[in-house]
């Protein structure tokens, strides 16, 4: 059997199920209500499969306008137009984006850029990529154990491992790949990997890669864990418990020390995701560690990405030297694939030494997101579980609001990018602001302004 029935309909009945479907996601999001696709066939086991069912295959077999997330995203689009709502992704930006960014010739105040520092902009990171440039041109253009390093490559580093007090530490050219890589290659069907609710896809992705068993526990509930802990721990052979050190979507931080705590008891490996917390957590910007003042070799796996605020792109793991043996011995994300751009490594590197220099950027960025956390509670604007610092949602209630919220701000000159179901449950739908350290007092004040009273006119406050 055909695992999508929809593909053997005629067309008439295939555009009666569009419609109604079409129906149905428009009474959702006037009802705020969260919308579910029906669930499809899903068979695994090939030798169950007819043949015959893989030569009726019409054309739906080989044509992308028949994927199942085509079909999704054609009906996202008509319900869009039909409620007359401006597409708020896929902006074009003119030039650098930072506290404010020019799109389609007009200045926006900006919240959408994980610039969290400000060091994008800086001229010293602007003249060491360069400089690499002049020194190894823009590529290295194959992996290292193919093409060999660069100085730069290895001074970065061993620049990540001293951040984190561990051993050594592996960069790979994408901070998704560096989780999806790593996961799937260090762990087996053997194992269980428990995961924070809220953790990034990228885990998600490398836990499927990796066969092993995955559970997944509220956000930042320690007590659910351990739980989980106790009732399975004796059925495998490692467990791994991951979790971010500041999370992209709620901005607020778990428990370390207790998370630590646990993985002791149990004997289990944790894993921190520090994508969002390097730069913002800990007085020069440390991360998690540094936040909680806890031993960095508590933690048996750091990811890291350095696309925020290191301000380049690729992702690194830092650890143990047997740890960052095996993964440059063996992951393939590092192995069968091209090393870090030099131009990249050295203004990661160079990023580095501005935020350990300059700590003053930490506390401003830290006050500006205190300053637009309680600006916003005190116009009864719900900014979730946020601690202040850099990441604070506004919940909107429902993906048709966030959308509308968004396209409001816009016209009224400020960016900020709405999150919608299914990244966050419907109820969660928000507009996610990411603060920066150049933003000033007056651009915050100004937006929470804008924020409340668009709010009101929508009603959602
Ligand atoms: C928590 C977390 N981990 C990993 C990644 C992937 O990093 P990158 O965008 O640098 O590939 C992201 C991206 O935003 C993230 O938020």
């Amino acid at each position: 059997m055909p695992t999508d029935l929809s593909s053997r309909l005629e067309p008439s009945q295939e555009q009666k199920k569009k419609k109604q479907l079409k129906a149905r996601l428009l009474s959702d999001a006037k009802l705020k209500k969260p919308h579910t696709v029906a669930a499809q066939g899903n068979e695994s086991n090939l030798s169950q499969r007819s043949q015959a069912s893989y030569f009726n295959a019409s054309e739906s077999a080989s044509d992308f306008k028949y994927f199942p997330a085509y079909k999704e995203l054609s009906l996202t689009r008509d319900v869009s137009e039909h409620l007359q709502l401006e597409n708020p992704f896929f902006k074009m930006h003119q030039g650098l984006a930072s506290d404010t960014t020019v799109i389609e010739g007009r200045s926006y105040i900006n919240f959408g850029s994980y610039n969290y520092l400000s060091i994008n902009e800086d001229p010293r990171l602007i003249a060491a990529a360069k400089q690499a440039i002049d020194d190894y041109g823009v590529s290295c253009s194959a992996s290292r154990v193919v093409s060999g390093e660069r100085a730069v490559q290895r001074e970065l580093e061993s620049a990540l491992a001293n951040l984190h007090y561990s051993d050594d530490a592996a960069v790979f050219v994408s901070g998704h790949a560096t989780n999806v890589t790593t996961i799937g290659y260090l762990f087996t069907p053997k194992d269980l990997i428990i995961h924070d609710a809220l953790i990034h896809n990228s885990v998600i992705q490398g836990i499927q890669l990796s066969g092993a068993a995955r559970l997944s526990f509220k956000h930042n509930d320690c007590d659910e864990l351990e739980e989980m802990l106790r009732q399975r721990r004796g059925q495998f052979e490692r467990v791994l418990i991951v979790t971010e050190g500041l999370f992209s979507m709620e901005g607020d931080i778990p428990d370390l020390p207790k998370l630590i705590e646990i993985k002791q008891r149990y004997n289990a490996l944790l894993m921190v995701d520090e994508a969002h917390s390097i730069g913002v957590l800990g007085e020069t910007g440390g991360g998690i560690a540094e936040y909680f003042s806890v031993s960095s070799n508590s933690v048996d796996i750091w990811m890291g990405t350095l696309s925020k605020t290191l301000a380049s792109c690729g992702g690194y793991i830092a650890g143990s030297q047997a740890l960052i043996d095996m993964l440059k011995g063996g992951a393939p994300g590092y192995l069968f694939s091209v090393g870090i751009a030099p131009t990249l490594a050295a203004a990661a590197l160079t990023a580095l030494d501005i935020m350990r220099q300059e700590p003053e950027r930490i506390k401003k960025l830290n006050s500006n997101a205190a300053l637009f956390d309680r600006l916003a509670r005190l116009h009864n604007i719900d900014t979730g579980t946020n601690q202040q610092q850099a990441i604070i949602p506004v919940v909107t209630g429902s993906s048709l609001m966030a959308v509308r919220l968004a396209n409001s701000l816009f016209e009224q000159g400020i960016n900020a990018q709405p999150i919608l179901h299914p990244a966050v449950e419907e109820r969660l739908a928000r507009l996610r602001f990411f603060i920066c350290a150049s933003h000033s007092e007056q651009q915050i004040m100004h937006t929470i302004d804008v924020l409340s009273k668009s709010m009101r006119s929508l009603e959602i406050i």
